[in-house]
């Protein structure tokens, strides 16, 4: 696996790769690599003949009040689980590569409606920060696939869309969860948990189990069962920003004929903010 930094080679690598009629997958990510990310790879593996990934914590996506300088920057131990994980070329460039201008980006993209709702609300700018550096990255990688972890079902969805109202040439494709035994969904920010916070993280597993089971079972009392998942979480000891069932394809509130329901929720333990959700088809 090659480590390159500029735009310029990248290109110069996947054009080669192209021009030998071969397919690439992208997996863009801010590093400090798991088992979640992993998983990621695997999926893009199985789907194109060479994979990209990219590290980089991207600037753009992070409040003022949020842990940018904090983020953990791991490049050297990333770089070892890619290999292993036979990752062909890894893109790892410095803020000044993405943003020339020392951070005078004029165009952002936004997705309007899907970006200002649940995590939006609570981190303004967020996924305009999201959906620019990934149009960016697809602009520089070129990529025919891009994988991306369902555990951020927001920023899924939102990428989804923005690829699709834009006409990009790139099909996403969305990579189940990864979790520790105990339900926990694997993040980099799981690091920010002490000891007595991990053992409480996964009540938020459980509260998006027992809403999905009382979904199955029929109910469709969605404030009900929102309000009990929140309580939840709060006996617990987290203070949730949200804790909200949708429609698994565009994030509004269910509907008669939603064929689809998205349990989804953001909740802060000490340090961490904690997002997870699970997905239910319900039965027409
Ligand atoms: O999910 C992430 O790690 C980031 O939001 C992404 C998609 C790499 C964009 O910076």
């Amino acid at each position: 696996m090659e480590t390159l930094t500029t735009v310029e080679a990248v290109r110069a690598q996947v054009r080669a790769w192209r021009a030998a009629g071969v397919r690439v997958a992208f997996v863009p990510t801010m590093g400090n690599l798991h088992a979640g990310h992993m998983s990621l790879l695997a999926a893009a593996r199985f789907r194109a003949e060479r994979v990209v990934a990219s590290v980089f914590v991207n600037p753009l996506q992070f409040g003022p009040a949020e842990d940018f300088q904090a983020y953990p920057r791991t490049l050297e131990d990333d770089e070892k689980l890619l290999r292993e994980a036979h990752c062909d070329l890894l893109f790892a460039p410095p803020v000044s590569e993405i943003y020339p201008d020392g951070g005078a980006q004029l165009t952002i993209v936004t997705v309007r409606n899907l970006s200002g709702m649940l995590c939006g609300q609570f981190r303004p700018g967020h996924f305009d920060g999201v959906a620019t550096v990934v149009a960016k990255l697809f602009g520089i990688v070129a990529p025919d696939v891009a994988v991306f972890g369902e555990k951020d079902y927001q920023q899924f969805i939102i990428v989804r869309r923005m690829t699709r109202d834009l006409a990009l040439p790139v099909e996403i494709v969305g990579a189940p969860t990864v979790r520790a035994t105990d339900g926990l969904a694997l993040s980099s920010r799981n690091r920010y948990l002490s000891a007595d916070e991990r053992a409480r993280a996964p009540a938020v597993h459980q509260a998006l189990q027992q809403t999905i089971e009382q979904l199955a079972a029929g109910s469709r009392d969605y404030a009900t069962m929102e309000s009990v998942g929140w309580q939840k979480l709060a006996t617990a000891g987290l203070r949730p920003d949200y804790y909200s069932v949708r429609d698994a394809f565009d994030l509004q509130s269910p509907r008669a004929n939603s064929r689809e329901v998205v349990v989804l929720t953001a909740a802060r333990l000490g340090r961490a903010r904690l997002i997870d959700n699970l997905r239910l088809a319900l039965r027409p």
